[in-house]
């Protein structure tokens, strides 16, 4: 039997799409004819509040629970610690059961000693959880997932969410690591936001729609399709990062889901997420062209965001931050009808 792991990536790779447009696209920087700036004064480290990353993008949790998923995270983490950049696992929930699969996750740390890497779990686990998930990595932080339209859409998925913000509350209070609260692909909104804020949670990846989208792999696990009218649920990182602004000051966002090229990137950052996080791209270009066509990959997003910087005359991304932004679609109408607060 394929295990679950195995079938999310084989259905990741069916489903994908290369030039999906999403509401990136309705996002706009203006053309600055004169950026009086050189190359060599670009810098896009970004500031967090744990340190530095010389990069401002990193790799999303992911996977690993199978032979063939602990190749993949071999894969994803080599390229992780050939560029620099930061890496998530995937969820260890499996593993936290069964030592046997500990291997699969530990292969992150195995060929990625120095590297910054988030240890993984959903919501539904508690702060024992959290620590066991780091300690099997020796991670350096801990993404917690909520992915409640994910557990719908599965016959056999979770059907009690009433415990995740009271768990949430107490590995915010527990652990000395960096905590990211993530969503998995459908994005999050004020209301979210502030009741993770008062639950203590300091870092919020918005993980929002435009990417990979888990209501499409999961409707293609089955003969019949449950719930094939859900496909255009939640709100996009656009969106979600347009919901973040009154919050910005409270917590630390991180932008993430349907994140395609640099310029995604760059509009991300400018919207206010001091981090990107990057999955689908990052997955297909492993399975197409292994560890060294994503350390490629890596290097020239890092070349391109500098050059792109440059164009738009920031030095930094501060500077960045300050830029005009022109929204049109969906994502200008939403501004619209929410109003500034
Ligand atoms: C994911 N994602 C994910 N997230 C998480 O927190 N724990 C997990 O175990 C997984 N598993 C997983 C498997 C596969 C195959 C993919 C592609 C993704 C979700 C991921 O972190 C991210 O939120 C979404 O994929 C949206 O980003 P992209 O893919 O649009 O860049």
């Amino acid at each position: 039997m394929e295990s679950r792991k195995d079938q999310h990536v084989r259905l990741f790779e069916k489903t994908y799409q290369t030039h999906q447009t999403n509401d990136f696209d309705s996002v706009r920087f203006v053309h600055n004819s004169l950026p009086e700036l050189s190359l060599s004064k670009v810098d896009s480290l970004t500031t967090l509040p744990f340190g530095t990353w010389s990069s401002p993008f990193f790799i999303n949790g992911m996977t690993g629970g199978s032979e063939k998923t602990k190749k993949i995270n071999e894969s994803l983490a080599h390229a992780a610690a050939a560029t620099g950049i930061a890496i998530a696992s995937g969820s260890q929930k499996a593993a936290l059961k069964d030592p046997a699969l500990h291997d699969t996750f530990r292969v992150l740390r195995q060929v990625n000693p120095n590297g910054f890497i988030f240890a993984n779990i959903g919501a539904e686990l508690d702060e024992e959880a959290a620590k066991q998930a780091i300690d099997m990595l020796d991670a350096n932080g801990l993404q917690v997932h909520l992915n409640a339209s994910q557990e719908v859409v599965m016959p056999e998925g979770d059907r009690d969410f009433s415990s995740w913000l009271k768990n949430l509350e107490r590995i915010a209070h527990s652990i000395d690591l960096p905590v990211v609260v993530k969503e998995v692909g459908f994005g999050m909104s004020r209301a979210t936001f502030r009741r993770l804020i008062d639950a203590g949670v300091q870092i919020i990846d918005v993980a929002g729609k435009g990417g990979t989208n888990f209501i499409t792999i999961e409707n293609q696990r089955r003969d019949r399709a449950r719930f094939d009218y859900l496909q255009d649920w939640g709100q996009s990182t656009v969106i979600s990062m347009l919901e973040a602004q009154p919050y910005l000051d409270q917590a630390t966002f991180f932008a993430s889901g349907g994140v395609r090229h640099p310029l995604d990137a760059l509009k991300g950052l400018a919207l206010g997420a001091r981090a990107i996080g990057v999955s689908g791209i990052f997955l297909h270009t492993a399975l197409s062209s292994g560890s060294e066509g994503l350390i490629t990959l890596i290097e020239e997003w890092k070349q391109q965001m500098n050059e792109i910087m440059l164009l738009l005359g920031c030095a930094s991304l501060d500077e960045l931050r300050r830029t005009d932004l022109i929204l049109s679609g969906t994502p200008d109408q939403w501004a619209r009808l929410r109003g500034p607060k």
